[in-house]
């Protein structure tokens, strides 16, 4: 199969062309990626030594674009990952999430219809569920949970959801979509939370935690993520839908209180900053449905993903101190300055 990995040079992008590279010698893997700030091609190096590789600089929202790689590579299958990931900035720029997660999802839907495609697999979030409440931790998101959006971020993703759902019915796009909860793991982007607050401890800056750090989050280490998407584009059923996530609850307080404990720093680093606005209070997806019906269940424990993470940090600065070096400066410093 021929298989176009559209964000394939952001963070779970790069880790799902890696996963198909190891464990699918018989595909052909595109990254087709507008290289916006998440996206890094240091991250794709060892990939491009593939003879099973290539990399595509490209915008998913320009059609022109879009529809010239359609024809040039008449893709089998899109694994949709590109997009304006981050909810803080999606809070500074609603827009440009509108233009990359909406519009983007119609155009390469357009290029499946006009071009045919055997599938197109949307990667969404469990963020279009909206909040679970803190005091009811018996509540979780399945499947038939009502879309209920809090940040542009999750509304955009939702409007993509529900576009593909659109372009299924009316025409015949066969599609698959999968809403997972928060990763975490190699080539993380260090404005979100987990890279963060690696970098700032490992750089002795303050832990900025927003409020009093009570939200909880669902955390999977990407590679569960991808072997679950592997597995949805190989066994999944046109049409479904499917929640990725594994019963990995954690305060935001008690991650970065585990961070520092593995790096050998004391807590006096945390420095409670105020809050997001809006921010969802808890995350928790039920994954009954992909482990009954797909056999997937994730195979590592937060406390064994965040040390080998923290490892993988400490291993490769070079990555990260050249991402934080430039542009990453004046977002820290319009986001944190004052805060
Ligand atoms: P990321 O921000 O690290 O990477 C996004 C990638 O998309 C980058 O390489 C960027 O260059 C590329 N991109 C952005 N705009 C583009 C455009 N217009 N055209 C082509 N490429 C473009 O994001 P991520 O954390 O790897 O998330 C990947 C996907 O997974 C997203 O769709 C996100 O909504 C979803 N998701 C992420 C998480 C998470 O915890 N990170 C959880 C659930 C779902
Ligand atoms: P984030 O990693 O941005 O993911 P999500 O999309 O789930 O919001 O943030 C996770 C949680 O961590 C969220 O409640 C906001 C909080 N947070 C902080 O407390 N400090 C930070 O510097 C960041 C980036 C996030």
């Amino acid at each position: 199969m021929k298989i176009v990995v559209t964000g394939g040079a952001g963070f779970i992008g790069s880790n799902f062309v890696y996963y198909l590279l190891e464990n699918h010698a018989e595909d052909f893997v595109i990254c087709y990626d507008k290289l916006t700030y998440a996206g890094n091609l240091e991250t794709l190096k060892d990939a491009q030594e593939n003879p099973n590789f290539k990399f595509i600089r490209g915008d998913i929202a320009d059609r022109e674009q879009v529809y010239k790689m359609f024809e040039e590579e008449k893709p089998d299958v899109i694994v949709y990952f590109a997009a304006e990931s981050h909810v803080d900035r999606s809070i500074e720029e609603p827009e440009l999430f509108l233009r990359t997660n909406i519009i983007g999802t119609s155009v390469l839907l357009d290029a499946c219809k006009k071009f045919g495609i055997k599938r197109f697999h949307q990667v969404s979030t469990d963020e279009v569920y909206g909040d679970l409440p803190l005091d009811r931790p018996d509540l979780f998101f399945t499947e038939k949970t009502n879309l209920h959006t809090s940040s542009p971020y999750s509304a955009s993703k939702a409007s993509a959801d529900l576009l593909v759902q659109a372009y299924m019915r009316t025409y015949k796009i066969p599609a698959t979509i999968s809403r997972c909860s928060n990763n975490y793991g190699p080539y993380h982007f260090p404005e979100k939370l987990i890279p963060l607050m690696i970098i700032n401890a490992l750089n002795g800056k303050k832990l900025p935690v927003y409020g009093v750090g009570a939200n909880v989050r669902d955390w999977l280490f990407v590679e569960d993520h991808c072997a679950a998407i592997d597995l949805i584009l190989r066994k999944g059923t046109v049409g479904e839908v499917y929640n990725i996530g594994g019963h990995n609850e954690r305060t935001n307080l008690e991650v970065v209180k585990t961070i520092l404990k593995i790096l050998g720093k004391g807590e006096d680093l945390i420095e409670f900053v105020t809050d997001r606005k809006g921010n969802d209070l808890r995350y928790a997806i039920d994954p009954t449905k992909i482990e009954t019906e797909l056999g997937w269940t994730p195979k590592t424990k937060f406390d064994d993903g965040i040390k080998k993470t923290v490892a993988w940090y400490l291993d490769n600065r070079d990555w990260w101190e050249k991402v934080i070096s430039g542009e990453y400066q004046n977002y820290y410093a319009k986001m944190y300055g004052n805060r």
